[in-house]
C-alpha cells in the first residue's frame, strides 16, 4: 500500500508526515510491512531541497529521522501510483484536485479531516512562523498518523 503526503513546498509539513509515519511502522506487523510512504509539494519552489532545518530539528527532538528526504513536486501520475494521497490543508487539497486525473485511483483526503484527533482540519503552515509551529505540526501529525495506522488495523 502506498501513501503520499502533500503540502506546498515539500520541505516542512509533508516530509515531516512521511518521517513520522515511517517512524511508527512496526516491522513485525504484517500490515505495516506493506506500507510505502512518500511526500511531495504542489509548488515547484523547493524541488531537490532537503527538509527545512527547523523541521529536522523539531523531529530530531522526538527521535524522528528525516535524513535523505528531497523535495519533489506532486504530479498527475501520483494518482495512479498511490492508494492514499493526503493533503495537509485545504489549499493543497484544491491544488491536488486541479491535477487529479478523472480515472486516478488514489483516494484523496484532507489528512486531519480523515484522521485528526484535534478539532483542526488543517496542518498550519509553519514556514513563516516560530519554532513552536514546528512542534505543533508534529503533535498534529503524530496523532493523525496513529489514527491512520489504527484504522488500517481495524479494516484488515
Ligand atoms: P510546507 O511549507 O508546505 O509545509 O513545505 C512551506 C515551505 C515553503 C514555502 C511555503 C510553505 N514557501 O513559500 O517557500
Amino acid at each position: 500500500m502506498k501513501v503520499l503526503f502533500v503540502c506546498l513546498g515539500n520541505i516542512c509539513r509533508s516530509p515531516t508526515a512521511e518521517a513520522v509515519l515511517r517512524s511508527m511502522l512496526d516491522q513485525s506487523n504484517p500490515i505495516h510491512q506493506q506500507i510505502e510512504i512518500d511526500s511531495a509539494g504542489t509548488a515547484a519552489y523547493h524541488i531537490g531541497k532537503s527538509p527545512d532545518p527547523r523541521s529536522i530539528a523539531a523531529a530530531g527532538k522526538r527521535g524522528i529521522n528525516m535524513d535523505g528526504l528531497k523535495a519533489r513536486q506532486a504530479k498527475a501520475k501520483d494518482f495512479y501510483e498511490f492508494d492514499y494521497i493526503f493533503a495537509v490543508d485545504q489549499s493543497n487539497y484544491e491544488n491536488l484536485k486541479a491535477i487529479q486525473p478523472v480515472d486516478g485511483t488514489a483516494q484523496l483526503q484532507l489528512f486531519l479531516e480523515a484522521y485528526g484527533t484535534e478539532s483542526d482540519s488543517e496542518v498550519p503552515d509553519p514556514y513563516y512562523g516560530g519554532e513552536m509551529g514546528f512542534d505543533w505540526v508534529l503533535d498534529l501529525l503524530e496523532d493523525a498518523c496513529g489514527q491512520f495506522l489504527k484504522s488500517l488495523a481495524n479494516n484488515k
